[in-house]
């Protein structure tokens, strides 16, 4: 995800009289799919740009970019939800065997990265989970805590992905913070709830 600054001006000037819905105004946004992500969703329903775990091998030579180091260079912000049991598993351990995972190794430690843990409970409440979280958390990643709910697979407990209320509220805190520092981020992060919810 990208911030963009001159339109996130534009907004700022224009608050009172244009309050954007379209959060495109605010920042690019570029989605990085797993494989087996795939299986979830539908990918033209998806008005983004796609990237799969092909498309970096469409690198021939020396000097041409490497889609991996491209996209943690253009990104502001990384942010995965839902983090599932494996990629975290993997996340934690330093590995990088695919396009996503690829990222979060290059990524900027610099730069925030969030992410929404998304797991049947069991697999939760596995004494693994925490300490693979905690190991995210130590690398100052910002987890957005999982809820209790009725799962897909008709468990009722813990692991359930975060709301998308939540993960958009988290984003744009850091979004704010990101934009002005962290005092006068509060402000803005107020205003653009408020133009959510006109
Ligand atoms: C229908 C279905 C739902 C699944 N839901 C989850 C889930 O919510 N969380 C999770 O950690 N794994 C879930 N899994 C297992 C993952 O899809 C599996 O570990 C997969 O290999 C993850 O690949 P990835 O991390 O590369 O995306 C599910 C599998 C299936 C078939």
């Amino acid at each position: 995800m990208r911030l963009e600054f001159l339109e996130w001006r534009w907004y700022k000037m224009n608050f009172e009289e244009q309050r954007p819905r379209d959060w495109s105004l605010l920042f690019e946004i570029q989605l990085v799919v797993t494989k087996n992500s795939l299986f979830f969703f539908d990918t033209n329903a998806v008005q983004v740009n796609i990237y799969q775990d092909e498309d970096e091998w469409k690198w021939n030579n020396i000097g041409d970019p490497i889609l991996h180091i491209e996209l943690r260079r253009w990104a502001d912000i990384m942010v995965i939800c839902p983090l599932d049991a494996n990629t975290l598993a993997k996340i934690a351990n330093g590995l990088c065997d695919n396009l996503l995972t690829c990222i979060v190794r290059a990524w900027d430690q610099k730069k925030p990265l969030l992410f929404a843990p998304a797991m049947n409970t069991l697999m939760w409440e596995h004494v693994i989970t925490k300490k693979q979280i905690e190991t995210l958390t130590g690398f100052g990643y910002i987890e957005i805590p999982c809820v209790a709910k009725k799962l897909a697979c008709a468990d009722v407990g813990m692991g359930a992905m975060a709301s998308v209320e939540t993960i958009v509220e988290k984003i744009v805190e850091y979004i704010a913070v990101l934009q002005h520092g962290h005092s006068e981020g509060a402000e803005t992060k107020t205003e653009v709830k408020e133009s959510l919810e006109t």
